[in-house]
């Protein structure tokens, strides 16, 4: 139920962190991939080598690693899919509840997206306290998940509520809304991916070196988040996985356009991922043509339909319609353009200009632009994270004011 799954675990000051280890553990053998940020009190008890070896990641406690290295807080915030702070001092859920943001777990926690899970330990008159109660109970109203602390033998000496819960019952919880946040479940989503080949003559053909990949990392994505995914592909050589995706293979743009508008009446979420050739062959030979035939040879092109424009003149209520720009210059200009010109909710923007980003391969870096002009800029990752952090974006647009 974890495996994959992206938990950022957050440490503050509490003798009980020394559970987290165990937790982190847990959760490694779950298959999850486990992050940790700890407050700087958190570092007087435990020590933060320890969940580095464990968690196998890097353990992030400043905003800044020294003087000239900036720990991204939104970056570390929009890649979990929970964010699970166990143990919660008073002091940092005081900080949460009114808007503190002094340290990098409190800017993690108020620019996540995901679902935020507390464990809070603590003394038992602390705990009891109506300040903590009030604070609690705002922050459940702000979404977060409480698990409530167990009652027992407190580090003070004195027992009640306060000591945090067990590492396993926390895992527990946690599975339990893991296979809950299935956000797209009854959501029906046509994508489009890969490359269009336009025929020359029966030979050969105009196409492009799109290899398919965003798009099919997407469907997976998506289709593991509980989406009915209608992925309409150009030729390329990739398998799908997971068993919700249905597969319609195309070679031309024409027949991509025809698949798109049978399958977009009723989709909730529609993203053109596809590299679309843009012109096609006026008139195909029908036989091969010899190259003794002429000394110079002329192929007369005419426009393809632009299918992401149709998706956006044919857009019904509630659609979401996302789109691909691949600009080599005046990106930000040249995608806000397509935005409102194609009628789009939001558009996924790569420049050729970075290394590691575009066609064929398996890095991307982009930056998503809403209709707005509101950017949000990702660092290089893989497309299979890339794909996380769009359909990130979609569940965002899809559930405005849930957390979950
Ligand atoms: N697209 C499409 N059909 C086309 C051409 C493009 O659906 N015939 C979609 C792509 O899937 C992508 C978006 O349009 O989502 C942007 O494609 P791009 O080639 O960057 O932009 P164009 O609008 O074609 O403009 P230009 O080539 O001038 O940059």
């Amino acid at each position: 139920m974890l495996r994959d799954k992206k938990i950022l675990l957050g440490l503050t000051g509490s003798i009980s962190a020394y559970k987290a280890l165990l937790l982190v553990r847990l959760l490694v053998k779950e298959g999850a991939e486990v992050r940790v940020v700890m407050t700087p009190s958190a570092v007087n008890f435990v020590n933060p080598l320890s969940f580095s070896v464990l968690s196998k990641n890097k353990v992030t406690i400043d905003f800044t690693d020294n003087e000239h290295q900036w720990n991204n807080h939104v970056d570390l915030a929009l890649w979990a899919d929970f964010f699970v702070i166990a143990p919660l001092s008073l002091h940092t859920l005081s900080k949460m509840s009114s808007g503190i943001c002094d340290n990098m777990l409190l800017a993690c926690y108020f620019s996540s997206r995901c679902p935020v899970i507390i464990a809070p330990a603590m003394d038992v008159d602390m705990y009891l306290h109506p300040v903590t109660q009030r604070n609690l109970r705002s922050l459940q109203e702000d979404g977060c998940i409480l698990i409530a602390p167990e009652s027992g033998e407190l580090a003070s000496g004195l027992s009640g509520e306060g000591r945090l819960a067990e590492p396993e019952t926390i895992l527990e919880i946690l599975k339990r809304h893991s296979s809950q946040s299935l956000t797209f479940d009854g959501k029906k989503v046509l994508i489009t991916a890969g490359p269009t080949y336009e025929q020359i003559d029966p030979v050969r053909f105009i196409g492009n070196f799109s290899s398919g990949k965003m798009g099919f990392a997407l469907a997976e994505s998506l289709a593991d988040r509980g989406a009915q995914v209608h992925l309409v592909s150009g030729p390329v050589h990739l398998q799908i996985q997971n068993a919700k995706i249905k597969r319609y293979d195309v070679v031309t743009a024409d027949q991509m356009h025809a698949k798109c508008m049978e399958l977009s009446k009723d989709a909730d979420v529609i993203i053109m991922s596809a590299a679309v050739s843009d012109f096609k062959p006026q008139n195909p030979a029908a036989e091969k043509i010899k190259k003794e035939q002429q000394e110079m040879m002329h192929i007369d092109l005419e426009a393809n339909v632009d299918i992401l424009s149709e998706m956006g003149k044919n857009k019904k209520p509630g659609q979401l319609l996302v789109g691909f720009a691949l600009e080599t210059q005046n990106e930000v200009e040249n995608a806000m353009r397509k935005i409102k010109n194609k009628n789009l909710d939001f558009i996924v923007l790569n420049s050729l200009r970075d290394a590691g980003a575009g066609f064929q391969s398996d890095t991307n870096k982009v930056s998503i632009i809403d209709a707005n002009g509101m950017i949000t800029n990702f660092e290089l990752k893989s497309k299979k994270e890339v794909a996380h952090d769009i359909s990130n974006m979609i569940d965002t647009f899809l559930h405005p004011k849930s957390l979950v």
